[in-house]
């Protein structure tokens, strides 16, 4: 038995989350977490929203509330929508609890104590008409690395380059549109990241398994152009972590907060803080102390693409620059994009389909195989009406579903509701035995590399090899020479329902659960043997016949939703 950690990259509290974003971190790691729990290990699950910012006190002025408010009501909203996606956390926190604010504050005063903190007058951008200084995500502009029209201060979202606003080219206040800007004299923390290139460089360089999409973001940061350099981690805002060096006050840093991106990662800790002061667990510390037990635990994180900088190059700046013996990330798993009908999801724009309007059409386990079957591990993907359908239909209804109820409704029918005997499994079954341990070490090798498609392709195979074992053994058929063959095939069928329910689990909880329960079975150990673990259903065992487990999507109903969900959302 292993302990890992799990994280997935904390999703931004404003507003809420669209499909793309769900694949992108959240999901993938739920997917994770049930696989490695459901084969014996401890895992902690831990994620949070990201309260701090420019995003969230825009979206809380834009709601007209107090952003305190705003942040405690869209807690509550994205933490029932993560319940309705059956994402399996131990803890959902807030990186404004106050867990996380004394634990920023202490990283801040340990990397001081290093000296890895410069107090720099900074040249920021004022908008005159506006009447303040712009923080980063206030400035847009034209992104000087490719040339976007629409980049941020803090990041460019077409190239991923991390800006500073005074870097956009034609920078204008994304509050007023106003041109009229000028930049003034501030005085800002920077943490020498530079300081610490060799240490990271090395520290990368040795994660020879990690994706490509991850060491190539890392190592692009860390060498090109002007290679990796000091960050700034202090804001003129109100809404925030109060800078501090530790508990003490940091003299000329009054009434200004640690950027959002420094104090976002560390909740990644202080939500295992959060977890034992809610009465879940009794120490944290044995997850992320090396000293207290964690050099045990494998650590592993799930992000889009656009968050790898900040993981592989910032947020281990801080750990290693604590000089403290913190965790280190095991393992990052990171995502492309997934786009919505040729072009792009957009929280802004409202575009797409957002994960409360998914779960009002169809249940999750529908989302969850779509979204995991074409995950965009290693290009971008495209969420279309037409290809959702069909694999729904085809996968879950046809193949899963079907294999399902008809192999119930025959036994009922022909036998009763109870597995019936038929003596020992004969060649067909030993052979489909064999082939399923096999298929069984290809599904475990994906699950266990965390290649989601090839994951969800390997069980889709599991599927399959028990369809075409029915349709050739056809017990319809054999019942009538041979009614002792035919229940020994069905036996057979109902066994694979257990097994495909064990197995499905992590990609479709609620299912799975469904055929549980219709097999009366809670038997849910991992299948080591697989003649073992398809004959746990013994003779005589009593089941019932379930309700469809996966409807058909029908040509009107996409149609209908195609429309629904073509233009924005208001
Ligand atoms: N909120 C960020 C996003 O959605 C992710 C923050 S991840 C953390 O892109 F590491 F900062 F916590
Ligand atoms: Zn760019």
């Amino acid at each position: 038995m292993t302990r890992h950690l799990i994280t997935s990259a904390i999703p931004y509290i404003n507003g809420i989350k669209h499909l793309g974003n769900l694949v992108g971190s959240q999901l993938p790691a739920d997917l994770y977490a049930r696989y490695l729990r459901a084969r014996g290990n401890e895992v902690l699950f831990l994620c949070a929203t990201d309260e701090h910012g420019t995003p969230a006190e825009l979206a809380a002025a834009k709601a007209a509330k107090p952003v305190a408010e705003y942040c405690a009501e869209m807690w509550a909203v994205q933490a029932e929508l993560a319940d309705g996606f059956r994402l399996s956390f131990d803890h959902y926190g807030r990186s404004s609890s106050t867990q996380n604010q004394k634990l920023t504050q202490h990283f801040a005063g340990q990397l001081a104590g290093n000296g890895l903190i410069l107090e720099v007058v900074e040249r920021q951008v004022y908008s005159n008409a506006d009447g303040r200084f712009l923080p980063d995500r206030y400035v847009e502009g034209t992104c000087p690395n490719c040339g976007y029209d629409r980049a941020r201060g803090d990041q460019c979202e077409n190239c991923t380059k991390q800006l500073d606003p005074t870097d956009l080219i034609d920078p204008r206040s994304a509050i007023s549109g106003s041109t009229d800007l000028e930049v003034r004299d501030t005085k800002h923390l920077h943490l020498r990241q530079s300081a610490m290139k060799d240490q990271l460089d090395a520290w990368i360089s040795s994660k020879t398994d990690w994706p490509v999409l991850t060491t190539s973001i890392a190592k692009k940061w860390l060498h090109d152009g002007d290679g990796l350099q000091d960050r700034g981690i202090t804001r003129d805002l109100d809404w925030g972590v109060p800078v501090k060096k530790g508990e003490e006050d940091w003299p000329g840093m009054e009434g200004k907060v640690f950027y959002v991106w420094f104090d976002a990662p560390i909740e990644y800790i202080a939500c295992a803080q959060e977890w034992v002061d809610a009465g879940k667990g009794d120490d944290w510390e044995r997850w992320w102390r090396t000293d207290k037990g964690a050099e045990d635990v494998t650590y592993t994180q799930f992000m889009g693409k656009d968050n790898v900088p900040f993981h592989t190059l910032s947020f281990p700046s801080t750990i290693l620059g604590s000089g403290e013996p913190w965790k280190l990330v095991d393992y990052i798993k990171s995502f492309n994009y997934l786009n919505y009908d040729g072009g792009q999801f957009s929280t802004s724009q409202g575009r797409g389909v957002f994960m409360d309007q998914a779960l009002e059409i169809l249940p999750a386990d529908y989302w969850r195989w779509w979204l995991l079957s074409h995950a965009p591990e290693s290009s971008d993907s495209e969420f279309t009406w037409e290809n959702f359908q069909q694999s729904v239909n085809k996968d879950l209804a046809d193949v899963l579903g079907n294999f399902v109820s008809r192999i119930t409704k025959f036994c009922r029918s022909k036998f009763d509701e109870a597995v019936p005997d038929g003596g020992n499994y004969g060649e067909a079954e030993q052979a489909l035995i064999a082939d399923m341990q096999e298929k069984l070490q290809a599904y475990q090798a994906h699950m266990d590399a965390i290649e989601v498609r090839k994951a969800a392709a390997a069980l889709r195979a599991l599927w399959v090899a028990g369809n075409e074992y029915l349709q050739s053994a056809a017990p319809w058929s054999t019942f009538k020479e041979d009614p002792d063959q035919a229940a020994a095939q069905v036996r057979m069928g109902l066994n694979l329902i257990r097994l495909y329910a064990v197995l499905s689990a992590p990609f479709i909880p609620d299912a799975s659960a469904r055929m549980l329960e219709a097999m009366q079975c809670d038997d849910t150990t991992w299948p080591a043997d697989m003649g073992e673990a398809l004959s746990v259903l013994e003779p005589g065992h009593a089941f019932s016949v379930p309700d469809v487990l996966f409807a058909k999507i029908s040509d009107d109903q996409r149609e209908d939703w195609q429309t629904r969900f073509a233009g924005t959302r208001k």
